[in-house]
């Protein structure tokens, strides 16, 4: 073939051993899916999403075999942030329906066995909350339900208490005309930090739970969790400043700051473990297969590990594993990859389930982050490593970021920049509709206009015609799906490495049956590999179980595990024989 054959150098080999999953759980070796209500299915025509449309096309998940899918909120909201800015935390909101619906998408789900979680926004609440507007008017019961302060007096004129920056830019204090105070929040000014000090919070925010998991959700994914606890305040009811982060020079930026006051405080893991009592209770109460919590923390590793609960007290199944998400880059080579595999499957809590996430509604897409061709290598790494797999919505047909312009752009986090500087902060481009086919809005609706444009790929890029191409990335990821019931997939020993800076190959191996072995090439050279010295006892042949596009081989093809041959950001599974 003329090709460039490498010798190649074994590093970084470590073999890992999991438990044994010796009662499994159903989200154990669960795939997880992420809607995005908005972006998914409008049924009423009205350009937004809803819930209907969900109901409707939740045989699509069966179809690609999903367990469990988690919806962003679908909550009564102003929209400020698109349903994280939550008004009533205990109904739906009429843009995406009736609790009729709710029910009928949750009777539904139960008929095709799959379980609906919904998203749980602890950290505040929309300033059109009933408890934010009682609590600003000063009521006694709710008075400290949010974090309010004086402000300081410096000069004659009045500042916020800290020099805390928010989320979304500038000051975390507003100032509020009516209660004569600033009002804390970590994000919009319409999103007002609730006072977790205030054992009340945690009541009324627990009851939420238990409302929505005796309606019939299995759990939650609970959101922006670091950010629930602030420091505590001295004597004097007064907080620090933060110390600045060198590396910025926007004082109006969030990277502004160093947060060591305003996230992963302590009392936050605290806090995680006792919503997981209130989830222990209803399992109690309501019998059935088990509920779980998804923790959204882009924390250091060693405080994500205590999410998993400590010696007495349990907590998160799954704290997302943002490692992949946040750290591979267009460039990263394959050391780079297994090194923050290992990262988390070494430092797991012995019994614990490790996840694999590569996408959400607030990242930049696979295709449009590390190439349109590594998008089966990703689903390959999310769907073969041992544990939960995780997808977010259009990921699985290979969606990529849909350019907004700045005139078209809704999302808070970009609006409150400017023209220049909005694209490195907009999350609208992962949020654009669903693209199920090449009709009108890529038949997600029937509107004149959708509330964020279709991507201009459409008519390519859609669920109905990769049905019908063998090697499309849909189809690719069915196949890794259906792989995941084996045993050895479920349950299997892990190990994982780097063969050169250009090939992540990981095997998964269980007693008394067959192994399979994921064979990334992540670069564009073509790659000889022995996998025969870098995996210790695996047949001399191999076979082909799922290829890439870019494969020369097919399905069933054998080769010799001694010299298996790569082309270009080639991924394949193979197993023994
Ligand atoms: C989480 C959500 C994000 C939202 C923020 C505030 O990070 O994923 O979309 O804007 O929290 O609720
Ligand atoms: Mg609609």
């Amino acid at each position: 073939m003329g090709a460039l054959v490498k010798i190649l150098t074994l590093s970084c080999l470590l073999a890992l051993t999991l438990p044994t999953l010796a009662e499994v759980g159903w989200w154990k070796t669960a795939q997880f899916y992420q809607i995005y209500p908005r972006s998914f299915k409008d049924s009423d025509d009205d350009g937004v999403g809803d819930i209907n449309g969900i109901t409707q096309q939740l045989a699509y998940l069966k179809e690609i075999g999903i367990t469990a899918t988690w919806l962003s909120p679908i909550f009564t909201s102003p929209m400020a942030d698109f349903g994280y800015d939550v008004a009533n935390l205990t109904d739906i909101d009429p843009i995406f329906g009736t609790m009729e619906d709710f029910e009928r998408l949750l009777a539904r789900a139960k008929e095709l066995d799959i379980k609906i979680i919904l998203d749980f926004v602890p950290n505040h609440t929309s300033d059109e909350c009933d408890w934010f507007i009682r609590s600003a008017a000063g009521e006694e019961e709710y008075k400290d339900f949010y974090v309010w302060h004086t402000g300081k007096v410096v000069n004659g004129i009045r500042q916020p208490p800290t020099n805390w920056i928010g989320v979304f830019r500038g000051s975390m204090w507003t100032w509020h005309e009516g209660r004569q105070a600033y009002y804390l929040h970590q994000f919009h000014a319409k999103q007002p930090d609730l006072n977790y000090r205030n054992p009340k919070v945690v009541e009324a925010m627990k009851d939420v739970l238990r409302f929505w998991l005796r309606k019939g959700a299995f759990g939650f994914r609970i959101d922006a969790v670091p950010h629930v606890y602030e420091v505590p305040a001295d004597a004097d009811g007064n907080w620090p400043d933060e110390p600045r982060n060198e590396n910025s020079n926007d004082p109006e930026d969030y990277g502004y700051l160093q947060h060591i006051y305003t996230t992963d405080q302590p009392e936050t893991i605290e806090l995680v473990y006792a919503f997981r009592e209130v989830i222990e209770e209803i399992d109690q109460e309501l019998g059935g297969d088990d509920r779980i919590l998804l923790t959204e923390a882009y924390s250091p590793l060693n405080i994500l590990m205590q999410y998993y609960g400590n010696g007495t007290h349990l907590g998160s199944q799954i704290p997302f594993n943002f490692n992949l998400l946040a750290n591979i880059g267009f460039d990263s080579d394959a050391y780079h990859y297994s090194e923050l595999i290992h990262n988390w499957l070494d430092n797991m809590p012995e019994g614990q389930v490790a996840n694999w996430v590569f996408g959400n509604h607030d990242q930049s897409r696979i295709g449009s982050r590390l190439g349109a061709d590594r998008i089966d290598a990703c689903n390959m790494i999310v769907l073969t490593l041992p544990g939960v797999s995780i997808t977010y919505q259009g990921e699985e047909m290979g969606m990529t970021d849909v350019f907004i312009s700045w005139e078209d752009t809704v999302d808070p986090q970009a609006c409150q920049t400017n023209e220049e500087e909005f694209e490195s902060h907009t999350r609208d481009p992962v949020r654009t509709p669903f693209q199920w086919s090449d009709e009108k809005n890529a038949g997600f609706s029937d509107a004149q206009s959708t509330w964020l444009p279709v991507g201009l790929d459409y008519k390519l890029v859609n669920v109905k015609r990769e049905r019908g191409i063998a090697l499309s990335h849909l189809n690719i990821y069915k196949q890794l799906r259906a792989l995941r019931d084996e045993p050895t997939l479920k349950q299997g020993d892990v190990t994982v490495t780097a063969i050169g800076p250009n090939v992540l190959a990981f095997k998964r191996s269980l007693a008394g049956q067959k192994s399979y072995i994921t064979v990334i090439n992540i670069n564009d050279d073509v790659e000889s590999i022995n996998l025969d010295s870098v995996f210790t006892s695996i047949s001399s042949q191999l076979q082909y179980v799922v290829v890439n596009d870019k494969s020369v081989r097919r399905k069933n093809d054998l080769t010799f595990a001694n010299s298996v041959l790569l082309m270009p950001k080639e991924a394949v599974v193979l197993s023994t024989v």
